[in-house]
């Protein structure tokens, strides 16, 4: 059975001390995202509970976050994930076409180590459709941007 390693309770513990002592429901995010991520990207309901246990807070607050946000991933789809803005303004602008792209040419880019998900607004409205991977978004994307951004960064290219 998982358990939490030493690595991860000294992470979790550095954003738990960023917090005021009561405020321990603010460490949920971070630690989640560090199980997840020592967990090959993928959370369980086990390692929900690990972190409710660890941080000393609801197990229903922990659910909250694991299923509210996109970040979390509940299997292992691949190791980095492409976020494809599908909400309105997005929509509208293309980001339907770029879903559709993926889905047409899925074979060719998902190797288990890239994938794509569609999320809720990205806040660059403005510059839809917007794409993010990593720490970067990309913006006013269209089908070729797309096709290239999926190329640079694939494995299966
Ligand atoms: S609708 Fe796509 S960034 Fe807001």
């Amino acid at each position: 059975m998982f358990k939490l390693s030493e690595f991860s309770k000294i992470k979790i513990d550095y954003w738990i001390s960023k917090f005021p002592s009561n405020q321990r429901h603010s460490s949920i995010l971070a630690s989640l995202l560090i199980v997840q991520n020592e967990n090959h990207g993928a959370l369980s309901t086990h390692l929900i509970n690990l972190v409710s246990d660890y941080l000393k807070v609801s197990r229903v607050s922990v659910y909250e976050v694991a299923t509210f946000y996109s970040m979390y991933e509940f299997s292992n789809l691949g190791r980095f994930c492409i976020s494809v803005c599908t909400s309105l303004s997005c929509s509208i602008n293309g980001s339907d076409d770029l879903m559709s792209f993926y889905g047409e040419n899925k074979k060719i880019f998902n190797d288990n180590f890239l994938y794509v998900k569609p999320v809720e607004c990205l806040a660059a409205c403005g510059d839809a459709p917007v794409v993010f991977f990593g720490s970067k978004y990309y913006l006013n994307v269209n089908v070729e941007k797309f096709k290239d951004i999926l190329k640079k960064f694939s494995r299966s290219k």
